[in-house]
């Protein structure tokens, strides 16, 4: 189905501008420089990767479960951090039984310094040549919630920004000594909603905004060096990853509810409470159950001769209103897709 294609792998074709007399010779020229989709950058081989070893973290369950896998197939050497690897959590259980040298499951939880810096010892005392460095690090775990800023808590935006971008920024910082050694990669997942901001959502797009200008300074400053740094923007996989769940949305709906000043309750009521709550449990249901395209955006990161700035894993409805939204005066964006 059309909607369900990415974007990013649209035809070179369909987003190219017309060269009427060689008129936007330069324009396509530019377009094909930045709108080439993935599959005509060169990759790195498979034998290469072989040598390579990548930190991907938040693998308990999601994106970064599927990606330890699929990298791991890929030949890369896989450390996969786990949240809960200590509790012996499902994900990380179904990780070791591949039972390879090559996949390891790490525990790390990116709030603590602690653990951050123990997974980097770990990571260096299993490096065949730890002169050489660490391939590259994905800054994938993430946590999410939503709520009207009135409706959300200071420990909530205080609880969300530790993991979303403390921890990407805290887990960037333990491992750049090694991928500076090896001119490595730095792969953020941030998300659409990292680009522009909705209703609702103000304590993880705070956190993504974040991310991306975290990203952006930081190739800034590392081009120099040979690291690149990528951000990958993923639209709506709510269906196909673990961020939502009716339990988890109830759970944050009773707990919210029960700590909103009486002012705010009295003025917004429970039925406007309980309305939004309600269209979060039907976004909840939404989205692409495929992950694929976010799987491929993050290899292609960690492996094409020259990576994407930004990738945009989404269906058209989302890239088009990203488009909108970041390139519009407000005014309009505003009128189309809020108000
Ligand atoms: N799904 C989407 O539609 C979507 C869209 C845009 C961006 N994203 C981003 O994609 C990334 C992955 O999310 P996902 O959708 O795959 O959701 P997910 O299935 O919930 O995966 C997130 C992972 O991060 C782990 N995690 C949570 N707190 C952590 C911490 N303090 N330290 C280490 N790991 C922690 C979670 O562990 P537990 O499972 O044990 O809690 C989970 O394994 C997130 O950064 C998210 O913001 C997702």
């Amino acid at each position: 189905m059309l909607a369900a294609r990415t974007c990013c792998h649209l035809p070179v074709r369909t987003l190219q501008l017309k060269d009427h007399a060689g008129h936007f010779r330069i324009l396509k020229t530019l377009s094909a420089t930045f709108i080439t989709p993935s599959f005509r950058r060169p990759y790195a081989s498979e034998a290469e990767q072989g040598n390579k070893a990548v930190l991907v973290t938040g693998c308990d369950s999601g994106f970064g479960f599927t990606l330890a896998k699929h990298l791991h197939s890929k030949g890369f050497t896989v450390f996969a951090g786990c949240l809960f690897k200590d509790k012996g959590d499902a994900g990380a259980k179904e990780l070791d039984s591949v039972k390879s040298d090559k996949l390891k499951t790490v525990q790390l939880n990116v709030v603590k310094q602690e653990e951050v810096d123990r997974a980097v010892e770990i990571i260096r005392e299993n490096l065949k040549d730890p002169e050489k460095g660490l391939w590259g690090v994905v800054n994938n775990a993430g946590i999410s919630t939503f709520g009207e800023v009135e409706f959300t808590s200071m420990d909530t935006y205080k609880e969300v920004a530790e993991v979303n971008l403390w921890g990407t920024v805290r887990v960037t910082k333990a491992c750049l000594p090694l991928i500076r050694r090896a001119k490595g990669r730095v792969v953020n997942i941030s998300s659409m909603l990292g680009r522009m901001a909705n209703p609702a959502r103000s304590p993880y797009c705070i956190t993504k905004f974040g991310v991306e200008a975290f990203s952006d300074c930081l190739r800034y400053e590392m081009h120099s060096l040979g690291v690149k740094v990528s951000v990958v923007e993923p639209g709506n996989f709510i269906a196909a990853t673990s961020l939502y769940s009716p339990e988890k949305i109830k759970a944050i709906a009773d707990k919210m509810w029960a700590e909103l000043p009486e002012v705010v309750k009295e003025d917004y009521g429970r039925k406007y409470f309980d309305e939004k709550i309600a269209r979060m449990h039907t976004y909840c249901n939404s989205g692409s159950t495929d992950t694929s395209p976010v799987i491929n955006d993050v290899t292609h990161a960690l492996t094409a001769a020259t990576p994407h700035t930004r990738y945009h894993p989404m269906d058209y409805y989302w890239w088009l209103r990203m488009q909108i939204m970041t390139h519009m005066p407000g005014a309009i964006s505003d009128k189309i897709y809020i108000h």
